[in-house]
């Protein structure tokens, strides 16, 4: 079988990692990949629409895809690849609204009675404003669309909620889209990641994101600064309820006639009132994959066949803790410098998944906000970070930053 994994970050170089190892796969194809992906994968050059896609999997007899990101989904790559016999791990686009449009999520959640923020829409300016100036801060402002992962501010301030709101509904600068405010969810965050074919549905290990810039929860939302898994302050019960709401989508999907196949993704918040949903996602989360894919002791290719096929597959899971510090170019999330020269120790090589570099003249550049992931392991989670925390210091690197709180936070 050959495989084409969709994606440039460190969440498909933990895939195409996992996928390598497989006894099943003939070998593991990467589109435009990044460097650290070389040394289980083939490269592929090209475009990256969908018609592009098919013809390489045309011409290299690839059976299976596996796109890592939404912005494939979202341009109808499954639609096109199965409607040619190439199966593929993720949504059709209708199905991936379940993150591409957060009213489509919303509308799913309500008819479902799956616990989430209530939330108003807005087409205007006006109207957002207003309704902010009736209710106390903070203002949980999302755009209703696809926007880089930047579609959510939390606004602290009135001024701040009217400059996000202006941004969007005014100058409208991710496209003419409504925008949802949302009440604000007060608790620790944990996100559930299931593997999904219409009513199957097969949990993976929990794991913790840190989604702030700065220790404890401060500065803007980012991509992901690191994570960890597994997570230890859901308990059984809590973890019994979110399982339980993503089955509840899952069969939501179905009976809305929007079937759902692929990586679920929910992110939760464990609030005084318990588990509530903050957002589902149509793909694995980065830098979530790079935590859980290493503890998942299955053949990848195995699984995603029995599941495509409806069958239940029991799930190995490592007992070990693995923790993932993210290290960004400095500036990140807002404008920053790229092509930084970056050494990467031989012996923590293995412990690094690449997300924004690049390789020159057999050197790694930077080549993005999120650049590496280092990670540790341990049989706590103190260890894991411990030794993340060790594998950073031996890079001896002074222009990248991280956050220093990986493993030893909740938020
Ligand atoms: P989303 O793109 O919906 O995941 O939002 C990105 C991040 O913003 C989430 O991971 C949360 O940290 C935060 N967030 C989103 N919605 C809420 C909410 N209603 N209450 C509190 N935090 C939120
Ligand atoms: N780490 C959050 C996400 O992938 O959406």
């Amino acid at each position: 079988m050959n495989i084409l994994v969709l994606g440039h970050g460190g969440r498909e170089h933990a895939l195409v990692k996992h996928l390598s190892r497989s006894n099943v796969l003939n070998q593991v194809f990467v589109l435009n990949g990044n460097p650290g992906m070389m040394k289980d994968a083939y490269p592929l050059f090209g475009d990256e629409e969908p018609e592009d896609i098919l013809k390489q999997c045309l011409l290299h007899h690839i059976t299976l895809v596996i796109p890592g990101g939404e912005s494939y989904l979202a341009k109808g790559v499954t639609n096109l690849l199965t409607s040619h016999g190439i199966h593929v791990f993720g949504p059709t686009k209708e199905a991936s609204q379940i993150e591409t449009s957060k009213a489509f999520a919303k509308k799913i959640m309500e008819a479902y009675d799956i616990p989430t923020a209530r939330y108003q829409t807005f087409t205007t300016f006006q109207d957002a404003y207003t309704y902010c100036q009736h209710r106390l801060p903070p203002y949980v402002i999302k755009y209703d669309g696809l926007a880089a992962g930047k579609g959510v501010t939390i606004a602290k301030t009135l001024e701040e909620a009217e400059k996000v709101l202006h941004d969007l509904l005014d100058d409208k600068v991710y496209g003419d889209s409504k925008v949802l405010i949302e009440e604000y969810l007060e608790g620790h965050e944990y996100s559930m990641i299931c593997m999904v074919h219409h009513t199957t549905i097969i949990p993976l290990p929990l794991a913790k994101d840190h989604k702030s810039r700065f220790e404890g929860n401060l500065g803007p939302n980012t991509g992901g600064m690191g994570a960890y898994s597994p997570v230890d302050f859901v308990s059984q019960q809590h973890y019994n309820l979110s399982l339980d709401m993503m089955r509840k989508v899952a069969i939501g999907m179905v009976n809305e006639g929007y079937p759902f196949t692929g990586f679920l993704y929910g992110g939760f918040s464990l609030t005084s009132e318990g588990p509530k949903v903050i957002e589902f996602n149509a793909r694995l989360g980065d830098p979530e994959a790079e935590v859980i894919l290493p503890r998942i002791h299955n053949d990848l290719v195995d699984l995603i066949d029995k599941i495509l096929h409806g069958k239940s597959v029991d799930i190995t899971v490592d007992s070990s803790y693995h923790v993932g510090v993210v290290m960004v170019s400095d500036g990140y999330p807002g404008p920053y410098k790229k092509n930084e020269s970056l050494d990467i120790p031989e012996e923590i090589q293995s412990y690094v998944y690449h997300m924004g570099t690049k390789k020159e003249n057999g050197t790694y550049k930077t080549h993005g906000g999120r650049v590496i992931l280092v990670q540790g392991q341990g049989k706590t989670l103190d260890e894991a970070a411990q030794q993340a925390y060790l594998r950073i210091e031996s890079m001896k690197n002074k222009t990248l930053k991280y956050r220093c709180d990986i493993g030893k936070s909740t938020t």
